[in-house]
This record gives structure tokens, sequence and C-alpha cells, in this order.
């Protein structure tokens, strides 16, 4: 378990999980039994009944365009994202834990797409956001592959979260609590997989990607309120609100993949300083 790190008296952060002991389940089979265990827990919903829904303050076209562009999102194959794991050596169990939080976005790209049926919005075949993260996926490992759809991630935790809470119709809150939840396991999953592959990077690499993603992610945060404020007033919630609050997920996120820099900081300082003391003649 993550646990507070204290130098000197000072709590400065979360220390890094350590690797599992010997006898303790690697996260990669954790990941893949409960991808496993909760396989097919939406398969029972083959419609979403919205005829009651409404027109939502005039929203409702606004609601139903934004759903079209997160169902093209949840829709992808994977195909790029399964050949850069195997060419990162993967163990059989992260491969087919990936394969299975694939299958799980596809499952949200179903779902959405019963909404949509039901509000008579045709899906999606293309967006330009879409060719946006393939273009920035184009080097094709795992790190950039999954950085990439995390900030999609990221995302998704505020926008489905904030139409969870704030769109008042029961089969749509459910439908939107389910996905949230998905979503959460998601980033979940990630930041407990990807920081062994993130420190191939160097510590350089690390830094520089650290803010390449924490400029992405905020940039994604105003794209998706200016192109999806309709939407999010349909749930109450305005554009400085929600990116408010994918910069808090985003501050977690980021914690939780790179390490605390503020505690790195002081461990280096430590360390600079303990060298320096070793370096010193004895008097
Ligand atoms: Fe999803
Ligand atoms: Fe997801």
């Amino acid at each position: 378990m993550d646990r507070p790190l204290v130098i000197d008296g000072t709590a400065v952060g979360i220390e890094r999980r350590p690797e599992p002991g010997p006898g303790a389940e690697h996260p990669d089979t954790r990941w893949r039994r409960r991808f496993e265990a909760g396989r097919g827990r939406h398969s029972g919903i083959r419609a979403v009944d919205v005829t009651d829904l409404g027109d939502l303050g005039g929203r409702r076209r606004a609601l139903g365009r934004s759903l079209a562009t997160f169902q093209l999102g949840e829709s992808g194959t994977g195909e790029h994202l399964f050949g850069a794991a195997v060419s990162a050596g993967v163990s059989d169990d992260h491969l087919s834990a990936l394969r299975s939080f694939v299958a799980e976005e596809q499952e949200h790209a179903r779902l959405l797409a019963l909404v949509l049926d039901g509000l008579h919005v045709a899906c999606r075949v293309q967006h330009w956001t879409d060719r946006v993260f393939v273009l920035i996926r184009r080097s094709r490992t795992l790190r950039s592959e999954v950085l990439t759809l995390l900030v999609a991630e990221v995302i998704a935790l505020s926008y489905y979260g904030a139409l969870r809470d704030g769109v008042a119709h029961p089969a749509l809150r459910d439908v939107f609590a389910r996905i949230h939840a998905d979503e959460v396991g998601h980033v979940d999953f990630h930041a407990e997989t990807l920081p062994p592959y993130l420190r191939r990077f160097g510590r350089v690499g690390q830094r520089l990607v650290r803010v390449l993603w924490n400029t992405l992610v905020a940039g994604a945060a105003v794209v998706v309120a200016l192109d999806h404020g309709g939407a999010l007033a349909a749930a109450g919630v305005d554009r400085r609100q929600f990116i408010r609050s994918v910069h808090r997920d985003r501050r977690d996120l980021e914690r939780r993949l790179f390490g605390d820099a503020s505690a790195d900081r002081v461990r280096r300082r430590a360390g600079r300083l303990n060298s320096r003391s070793r370096r010193a003649p004895a008097r």
C-alpha cells in the first residue's frame, strides 16, 4: 500500500508502492482477474428508454451530439495498443487485462449507442479530436499509447461523473454511473501497471513527458469544456467547474504515474547532502 513519505519529521508526499513481495499477487494477475470477474455485467442492458427525458432546458440536442462524440471515442479496437504491449514485453496477464480493458470501452460504446438510439441521434463515424489522438500516438510505444488513452480517461471521469450526478433521468443516470465506475477502475489499472514502463524514459525523459502529459490534459479539458459545454450545462455543470474537476483528477493521477515531484526534490536534495557529507574530510 502507498503510505505518507516523511522526511525529517515532515510529510512530503506519498511513498511509491513497493514491488510485490514473494507470495503477493502481482498487479498484472490481480487486474486480469478483476477484469474477468466483471465481464458481462452490463450485458443485460439491451435498450435505454428515454421517452420521458424531456427537452433538458433546450439542451437535449447538445447532449446527443456530445454523447455521439464520446461514443466514437469509446469504440476503438485496441489493435495498436496490443501491438505496443507485445513490443514492450508485457506479461500474459497484463496483455489479457489490456484486452479486457478495451472490451469494457467497447461495452461503453454499445451502451452509449443505445442511448443515442433512444435520443434518435446517429452515431458518428469520425471527429477531429479522434484524428488528433491518432497523431499523438504515432510513436506506438506502450507508454505513448497508454498516456494518450489516459488523457481521455481523466476527461471521462469528470464528464460521466457530471452526467451521472446532473441528468435527472433514472435510465440515463444508470448508464452514466456504470460507465463512470468502469472509468475509475481503468485509471486505477493504468496507474498501477504503467509506472514501470514510464521509468524506462530515465529521469530527464520522465520530467519532459510529465510536463507534456499535463499540458495535453489541461488543453483537452479546455477543448472539451468548449466543445461539450451544452451537454455539461444540461447536467448543471459550467465550463469552469468541469475544467477544475479535470485539473483535480489530473494532479492525482500525475502523482500516481510519475511520483510526487516535491518529495522527489527533497529526496534528491537529501541525497546530495549525504554524498557531500561523505566526501567531507574528517577533522
Ligand atoms: Fe470508456
Ligand atoms: Fe476508460
